[in-house]
């Protein structure tokens, strides 16, 4: 007898999951090694790759080491490496000078990889956390950290990175005004070509916490960056500060963390259009690897899900500590 209309359903979702041919017809949306950029932790010495131990399988590296890395990320169809600098004590000071010394570690490795590896995109942050001995991407006076002349300093940060030969420049500090500094002083110095990755929302994260080991700033810390750095509990004003951040003239824009704030993301690529990228931090990458380490999920398909759900979300690409490991996983299909 056959089947009364009502006894079989009408749409069968399921037939477009058959097999992994018919899946991949039907995918939404793709992860290619394009969509991603390395975070890479720069440090001095020659020849030295050394652990960072709450960040397994990331590696501080010496400027030769940063080369053969920016090398293999090239091979690998990887557009763009971002670099941070890893400062001993002693060039963390109140004034914060080394940040716009043009021999800095993050402008050597620049001009390193530049000469050696010209395909390849660098990106660098502009912020004085590396640099201060607070801990604070900004000067401190009186306990207050001070937004007008922490721009100055940034803007001089930014030029001897752009003379440096970076292709992108990622603030990351939170200032009020930056970009627009940043901008005004790029194009007054012939620099016209150098892009503007904005750091537009980023949040006060717990997630930055491995980060702060692998550049050497968690001891120097005092206090927190609730007064720059956005309050999660937000999502207009998100909006708000990439709107700003796009009329003082950021190429692109950013979301971070990552995979805690993807309806940000969603909201930012779809109210502007610009190019909008998340960045998974430190500390989800630490939480995904502590898993992994413990037998509790599999590395590949948590890799590849939490960089997918980037691409998901609308982003253009995600700055991710699993690049490289992701990069070689989707070459081998
Ligand atoms: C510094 C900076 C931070 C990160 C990128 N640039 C840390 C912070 O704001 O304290 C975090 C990146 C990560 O956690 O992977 N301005």
């Amino acid at each position: 007898m056959r089947p009364t209309q009502a006894a079989f359903p009408a749409t069968r979702l399921r037939r477009t999951r058959q097999t992994s041919a018919i899946r991949a017809l039907v995918a939404e949306n793709t992860l290619s090694p394009a969509d991603l950029i390395w975070p890479v932790f720069v440090r001095d010495g020659e020849g030295v790759e050394e652990p960072v131990p709450s960040m397994p399988g990331v590696l501080r590296r010496s400027i030769d080491r940063v080369v053969e890395a920016a090398r293999e990320a090239a091979d690998l169809g990887i557009p763009a490496i971002c670099l941070f600098p890893y400062t001993s004590a002693e060039n963390r000071t109140a004034d914060c000078a080394e940040a716009w010394n043009p021999e800095n570690l993050s402008n050597r490795a620049t001009r390193a990889i530049k000469a050696a590896v010209p395909g390849i995109a660098v990106m660098t942050d502009v912020a004085l956390d590396p640099y201060s001995d607070t801990g604070h991407d900004g000067f401190v006076v009186d306990g207050e950290i001070v937004n007008d002349a922490t721009v100055e300093a940034l803007v001089k940060q930014a030029l001897s990175q752009a003379e440096a030969g970076v292709d992108i420049i990622g603030p990351s500090d939170m200032m009020d005004g930056r970009v627009g500094a940043i901008r005004t002083a790029l194009e007054a110095h012939g620099h016209h070509n150098v892009m503007i990755m904005s750091y537009a929302a980023k949040y006060a994260s717990a997630f930055y916490g491995p980060f702060r080991d692998a550049v050497g700033a968690s001891s120097a810390l005092k206090g927190d960056k609730k007064t720059y750095q956005m309050n999660p509990a937000n999502s207009d004003e998100a909006l708000r500060l990439i709107e700003r951040d796009l009329r003082e003239g950021a190429d692109m824009v950013m979301v971070k963390p990552g995979m805690p704030y993807l309806d940000i993301c969603r909201r930012a690529r779809e109210t502007f259009g610009a190019p909008t990228f998340a960045y998974q931090v430190s500390g989800e990458y630490a939480m995904i690897m502590a898993a992994v380490q413990n037998g509790w999920i599999d590395h590949e398909r948590a890799m590849l899900e939490s960089l997918m759900c980037f691409k998901r979300a609308g982003c253009d690409g995600v700055l991710s500590y699993f690049a490289p490991d992701a990069a070689r996983l989707l070459a081998r299909g």
